[in-house]
């Protein structure tokens, strides 16, 4: 959260401390059970279960969750993987769009530069 303003204009903007002081407690309550209080998921969870599913996979820059837009990731917090033997819940249900963007701006400060950035593009290039 320390790069600057004036360098570019181009990288990512820097992470709302607000959002993310609402986030972690919402992540901590509902996603942290499976994903890791730290992000760092389930060990081997490249690896699928016996019964096809996949064990819940890590959040920080080891994972794949920066490789998707914002706008995906809310998405599948909101209504559930795509992928039919999904553990993964929808939840929708039981959170505000405005609270998954919280957990989601939380989760953002697990990624270093690179993936932020990466990530960031992603989300640009669909908007
Ligand atoms: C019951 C366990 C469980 C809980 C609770 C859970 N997840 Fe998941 N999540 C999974 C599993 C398992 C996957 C793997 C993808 C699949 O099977 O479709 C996943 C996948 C994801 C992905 C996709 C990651 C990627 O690399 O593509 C995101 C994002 C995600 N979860 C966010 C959350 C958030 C945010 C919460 C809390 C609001 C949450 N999950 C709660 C089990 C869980």
């Amino acid at each position: 959260m320390t790069g600057s303003s004036l360098s570019s204009g181009t990288g990512p903007p820097p992470l709302d401390a607000g959002l993310i002081a609402a986030g972690q407690p919402l992540y901590d309550v509902h996603c942290a059970s499976c994903h890791g209080i730290d992000g760092t998921g389930a060990e081997g969870w490249k690896t699928p279960n016996a019964d096809g599913t996949y064990p819940p996979p890590p959040h920080d820059s080891t994972g794949h969750t920066w490789h998707h837009s914002d706008r995906q990731l809310v998405g599948l917090i909101a209504n559930g993987s795509d992928f039919a033997q999904s553990r993964m819940p929808a939840f929708g249900d039981r959170l505000s769009t405005g609270e998954i963007e919280a957990i989601l701006e939380y989760i953002k400060t697990w990624w270093g530069p690179e993936e932020r950035a990466a990530q960031w593009e992603i989300t640009q290039q669909e908007a």
